[in-house]
C-alpha cells in the first residue's frame, strides 16, 4: 500500500465520520462511546481519536519476553504494519529503557502524518535504567522532550500516564498534560491501570482519551467497573496483554516452564499449577477457533473487538507472521447468540491467578 492509499482511506474515513456528526467537539463526548458502529473494524474512535481497529504493541521489541530485537528487523515489521493497514502504534519510555522508541520513530519516519504514536510517562530514565515512579510536573516535560527525540516527531498524539506515582496528585499530572497540549506538544491523554475514582479526577481536569489496562480473556478483571466508567465518560479502553503474553496463541501449553528472566515465569496465572486449570480456556477458545475456521489469537483479538466498538487491542509482535496472522481478527464477527454461548461456556471455567475486583479500587 503506497502513502497515497493511507491517506485517501484515512480521508474517506473522517469524511464518514464527519457526514455522520462524529467529528464535533467536546459537546458530544460524552456519548460518543454509544454513538460508535459496532461492526466497524476497519477505524475506531477512543474519544475523539481515530484509529485502526487493531493497534501495534512495541514494546517486547526491546526486550521483556525475548532477547532486544535487530533494530532493522523490528522497523521491518512496524512497515509491515503499515502497509497492512494499522495506523495505531504502543510504546512507552521505559521500554527498553528508550529503545522502543527509537525503533518506533525509525520505523514510522515516512509515515508520519499518516500515524498515530502512543507512548507513555511516569518512570525515571535519566540513568538509562528504569527508575522508580516519577510524575513531577517539570520530570513529565523533561521526559516528553526525551520521547519527541527518540521518536521523530514535534507532537505526541496519546500520551499516557504509564503508572500512577504516589507523590504526586492525579490532578497535577492531568493539569500538566492540559498545558502540554496547549503548547502543541501533546494531542491526547491516556491513564493506565488506574482506579475508577483516578480516572474521573484527571478527566475532570483534562479529557481522558484513552485508558490502558490488561485485558484478556484470561484477564477478565476490567469488566468489574472499569469499562462502564470508560462509557459513562466516552473514554476509549486500549486491552494491553490482549493474547496473554502468548497464552491465547496455543504457543503454551500446561508444561511449559519460563526462564526465571522471562516476564512470564512471575505471572501467577501462568505459573505450573495456574497452568493446569486455565488451559482449560485455551482449550475452549480452540474449540470455538475451529468451528470459525480461524487461530486462537484471532479468536481471542476479535473476541475482545466484539465487546464495545472502541476497545482498541495492541497485540505485542516482533515476529512479522505473527503480525499478519493476528490482523485477521479485523475478518472475523461474532453474532450476538455465539457471544452469549460462548461466554457462558467461559464462565464455567475457574481461573487460577487472575485479579480480583476488589484490586481495581487501587492505582496499580
Ligand atoms: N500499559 C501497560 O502497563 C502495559 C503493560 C504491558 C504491555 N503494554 C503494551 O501492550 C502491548 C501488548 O501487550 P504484551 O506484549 O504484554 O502482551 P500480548 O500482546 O498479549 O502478547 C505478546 C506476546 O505474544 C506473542 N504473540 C503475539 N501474537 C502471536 C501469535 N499470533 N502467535 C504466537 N505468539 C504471538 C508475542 O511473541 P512474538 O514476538 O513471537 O510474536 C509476545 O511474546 C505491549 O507491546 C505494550 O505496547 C502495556
Amino acid at each position: 500500500m503506497s502513502n497515497n492509499d493511507i491517506s485517501r482511506r484515512h480521508f474517506l474515513t473522517q469524511a464518514t465520520w464527519a457526514g455522520a456528526g462524529l467529528l464535533a467537539g467536546p459537546s458530544v463526548l460524552a456519548g460518543i462511546n454509544a454513538q460508535q458502529n459496532p461492526t466497524d473494524k476497519e477505524k475506531r474512535r477512543l474519544g475523539t481519536l481515530e484509529v485502526s481497529a487493531l493497534g501495534l504493541g512495541c514494546m517486547s521489541m526491546a526486550g521483556v519476553y525475548n532477547a532486544p530485537q535487530p533494530k532493522n528487523e523490528m522497523v521491518a515489521v512496524i512497515r509491515a504494519a503499515v502497509e497492512q493497514g494499522v495506523t495505531f502504534f504502543d510504546t512507552a519510555e521505559v521500554y527498553g529503557p528508550h529503545y522502543s522508541e527509537e525503533i518506533v520513530g525509525e520505523g514510522l519516519r515516512p509515515f508520519r502524518a499518516q500515524v498515530i504514536i502512543a507512548t507513555k510517562f511516569g518512570f525515571d530514565t535519566t540513568s538509562g535504567a528504569r527508575g522508580g515512579r516519577n510524575s513531577r510536573p517539570e520530570h513529565i516535560r523533561q521526559a516528553l522532550e526525551g520521547s519527541l527525540k527518540r521518536l521523530q516527531t514535534d507532537v505526541i498524539d496519546l500520551y499516557y500516564l504509564h503508572r500512577l506515582d504516589p507523590q504526586v496528585p492525579v490532578e497535577d499530572v492531568a493539569g500538566t498534560v492540559k498545558d502540554l497540549i496547549k503548547e502543541g506538544k501533546v494531542r491526547h491523554f491516556g491513564l493506565s491501570e488506574v482506579a475508577p475514582d483516578t480516572i474521573r479526577r484527571a478527566h475532570a481536569v483534562q479529557k481522558v482519551t484513552a485508558l490502558q489496562s490488561e485485558y484478556s480473556l484470561i484477564e477478565r478483571v476490567m469488566e468489574h467497573g472499569i469499562l462502564s466508567t470508560c462509557e459513562e465518560l466516552g473514554i476509549g479502553f486500549v486491552p494491553w496483554g490482549p493474547v496473554n503474553r502468548g497464552f491465547l496463541t496455543g504457543r503454551f501449553d500446561q508444561n511449559t516452564r519460563f526462564e526465571p528472566s522471562n516476564r512470564n515465569s512471575q505471572l501467577p496465572y501462568l505459573t505450573p499449577d495456574a497452568l493446569k486449570t486455565n488451559i482449560k480456556l485455551l482449550d475452549l477458545v480452540r474449540k470455538w477457533s475451529k468451528e470459525k475456521g480461524i487461530t486462537p489469537a484471532q479468536f481471542s483479538l476479535a473476541w475482545l473487538q466484539a465487546q464495545k466498538p472502541w476497545i482498541v487491542p495492541i497485540p505485542g509482535t516482533t515476529n512479522p507472521g505473527h503480525l499478519k496472522e493476528n490482523l485477521g481478527a479485523n475478518n472475523v464477527t461474532f453474532t450476538a447468540d455465539e457471544l452469549k454461548d460462548f461466554r457462558t461456556a467461559m464462565e464455567t471455567i475457574k481461573l487460577v491467578g487472575v485479579r480480583t475486583p476488589d484490586t481495581l479500587l487501587k492505582d496499580q
